[in-house]
């Protein structure tokens, strides 16, 4: 061990030393049992040197740095005594299962509790119908309460402590979570920790020239600061304000607003900030939630001269926040939200930052695939890019509330000849349905003139095909839209990692263009892919009705949750491990997945005609001469071709 390591490991253990007092006040004035006591200590004498060793590169500069120091720990102390037993238990099963989640039995969802269930009352009476669709893993978009007016989906926070009027209080939340855990459900929600509503009581402190609170954001007296960062800085919301700080009337002063004007971006070089947001992080864990999503993480640290994007200290204040989640909430996980290039994604995957993330490259890299009706960029990227570190786990999604970037790497596609700008225009082209013979019908968002950036908006059934075959009372495109959405699901399901159903997906929705009358959502086009669950549905479920269009809903819904369903069965389906299959068809995607001796195969065909891989190279990665597709239970022999009609996926198991 380096000495400058046993010198801070020696800090450590000297400060944690002189706080045990204050940490002994808690306890007396908690009352706490023994055991709860005792286990909150194994933990952070497990936890305390890493911790200090963060809290000590981010803050040492700091005058008051042992103050907060303290106050963190203490926090945290506060947050284990007020966890519920009910939690405090589950925390005993999870350290002794910490791999629960990498497990094939694990399915998710994501949804608005308002166009969902109308408020989180309802949504307690919708339990069996996750269950029903095989989910165990639930994210409900952010409920916390808002500001009034436009407040970006729910990412625009007025206070963590209460729920959204609207849509039920904090108690209603706790009972939900509580239905959820019996029906054996996870719930996932956001800690939105980048910014807060400009209406937040820190804002609002701020604001009436509180200095300790402007403290908490990034704000300037005048241009000189804001345009050197601007520099080196990217535009996320373009078309809503150009640059990224926003003038404040009131305070008649600049504000740090990385997304929408009303967004403040927090200072985390202040450690009050680090602190105050770790008090709201326990608060909001201890309702029951097993899974953060961590919003925005790219954004948190800003440096002059830089993007300020993925900064090294970004990761610190990440596993900072972790130390502390593994000290006073130890079931829970955190999964990352970085929609950035595909070298930043994976850096905030581990054990010891967040142990899941979203999979946006292989998001976008599936909708690439299916436009240009070839495989070779996702396989390229794949070939280097799908491994993680031990314990962690992609999350595969194929649409979600935000738009689809094409963050695949330059040099990815360079590699296979692709010109990575020409592309991109393409795929825009093609997903906004301007490129002739283009299924899609997909719009634009956050457009920029300027760089020639574009990302696109649309539900998943509108840009598979769905829409403009229904508009074209086309039997044959619609039945091609299925395929491509059962390929796509097939693939999230199988290729390693948490699949994540955008609810509405289930059942093909359509895009809604209904969201330019409210004024709140009008400047926003991803609200064209948000729409209001409709639960008469259902209906064509029964057998007896069964309308046309109803009937599409119908296969959609029973295709999807069969490939749940039977992802369940699969322990080959566990983990992450996969190795591609060189199929030397440039439409298949073949990949073998195996774990504890079991193994799949899965072949992919993403074009609308049929094509063809040899059977020796299925023998090969299979390790057999005769395969059955689970998915419908027809067997093949490897002495023979192997043909996969349009957009057919095959799960082959060795017979
Ligand atoms: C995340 C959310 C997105 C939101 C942004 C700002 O990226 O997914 O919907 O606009 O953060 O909070
Ligand atoms: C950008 C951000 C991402 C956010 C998205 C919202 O891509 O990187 O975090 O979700 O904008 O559109």
């Amino acid at each position: 061990m380096s000495t400058a390591q046993d010198e801070i490991d020696f800090k450590a253990d000297l400060t944690l030393q002189r706080l045990q007092p204050q940490l002994e006040a808690v306890w007396q004035t908690s009352q706490i049992s023994e055991v709860k006591r005792h286990e909150f200590e194994l933990r952070l004498s497990e936890h305390w040197r890493p911790l200090f060793g963060l809290l000590f590169r981010l803050y040492r500069s700091r005058y008051d740095f042992f103050f907060h120091v303290e106050q963190i720990l203490l926090t945290a102390a506060r947050g284990w005594v007020e966890r519920p037993d009910r939690l405090c238990e589950l925390d005993r099963h999870r350290i002794n299962e910490p791999n629960w989640f990498l497990s094939e039995k694990i399915s998710g969802g994501a949804l608005y509790v308002d166009l969902f269930g109308e408020n989180l009352t309802k949504l307690r009476e919708n339990v069996s119908y996750f269950k029903e669709l095989g989910l165990k893993y639930l994210h409900f978009m952010p409920l916390f309460a808002v500001r009034p007016g436009n407040n970006d989906g729910g990412y625009a926070i007025s206070t963590y402590r209460s729920v959204d009027p609207r849509l039920g209080t904090i108690d209603d939340l706790r009972l939900l979570a509580a239905d959820l855990r019996e029906a054996g459900i996870s719930l996932v929600l956001d800690f939105v920790f980048n910014h807060t509503s400009d209406d937040h009581e820190w804002a609002q402190l701020a604001q009436a020239g509180n200095r300790e609170f402007q403290e908490y954001y990034y704000i300037f007296p005048d241009r000189t600061e804001p345009e050197k960062y601007e520099r080196t800085l990217r535009e996320i919301f373009p078309t809503i304000r150009r640059g990224n700080f926003t003038w404040h009337d009131g305070m008649q002063q600049w504000v740090w607003t990385t997304f929408n004007s009303f967004q403040w971006d927090l200072n985390y070089t202040n450690p009050a900030v680090f602190r105050a947001m770790l008090e709201e992080m326990l608060f909001i864990t201890n309702t029951g939630v097993d899974i953060l999503r961590l919003d925005a993480v790219a954004f948190i640290w800003k440096q002059m001269g830089t993007n300020c994007e993925n900064l090294p200290e970004a990761h610190l204040l990440i596993q900072a926040f972790n130390r502390l989640a593994r000290i006073a909430t130890p079931g829970l996980l955190f999964k990352s939200e970085a929609i950035v290039h595909p070298d930043d994604v994976v850096k905030y995957i581990n054990e010891d930052e967040c142990q899941i993330s979203y999979n946006p490259t292989l998001m976008a890299l599936l909708w690439e695939s299916l436009a240009t009706r070839k495989v070779n960029l996702l396989v390229q990227t794949l070939k280097h890019r799908h491994r993680l570190p031990p314990n962690t786990s992609w999350v595969n999604y194929l649409r979600c509330h935000d738009d689809i970037g094409w963050t695949f790497d330059n040099a990815d596609a360079e590699a296979i000849g692709i010109n990575a700008y020409d592309h991109r225009n393409f795929l825009n082209d093609f997903y906004t349905g301007q490129f002739p013979g283009s299924f899609a019908r997909g719009v634009p968002f956050q457009e920029n003139h300027e760089t020639g950036d574009m990302r696109i908006s649309g539900t998943m059934a509108s840009l598979a095909g769905l829409e403009q075959a229904i508009e074209e009372d086309d039997d044959e495109k619609k039945e091609l839209a299925i395929r491509r959405m059962l390929l796509l699901h097939g693939v999230s399901l199988s290729i390693g990692g948490i699949p994540l159903l955008y609810l509405g997906e289930e059942w093909g929705m359509l895009n809604d263009y209904d969201f330019v009358t409210d004024p709140a959502k009008a400047g926003d086009s991803r609200w064209i892919h948000r729409p209001k669950m409709k639960w008469e549905f259902l209906e064509v479920l029964d057998d007896r009705i069964g309308t046309e269009n109803g009937s599409i809903r119908k296969q959609i819904f029973r295709s999807t949750q069969r490939l749940i369903a039977l992802r369940k069965s699969l322990p080959a389906l566990a983990g992450q491990e996969m190795d591609l299959i060189a199929t030397s068809n440039e439409h298949i995607l073949g990949y073998v997945r195996f774990n504890n001796g079991n193994r799949l195969i899965v072949l992919a065909n993403f074009s609308e005609e049929p094509q063809e891989i040899e059977g020796n190279k299925l023998r090969t990665a299979g390790l057999g001469r005769f395969f059955q597709n689970v998915i419908d239970d027809k067997t093949y022999a490897t002495s023979e071709r192997l043909v996969l009609a349009p957009y057919q996926i095959l799960w082959l198991n060795r017979v």
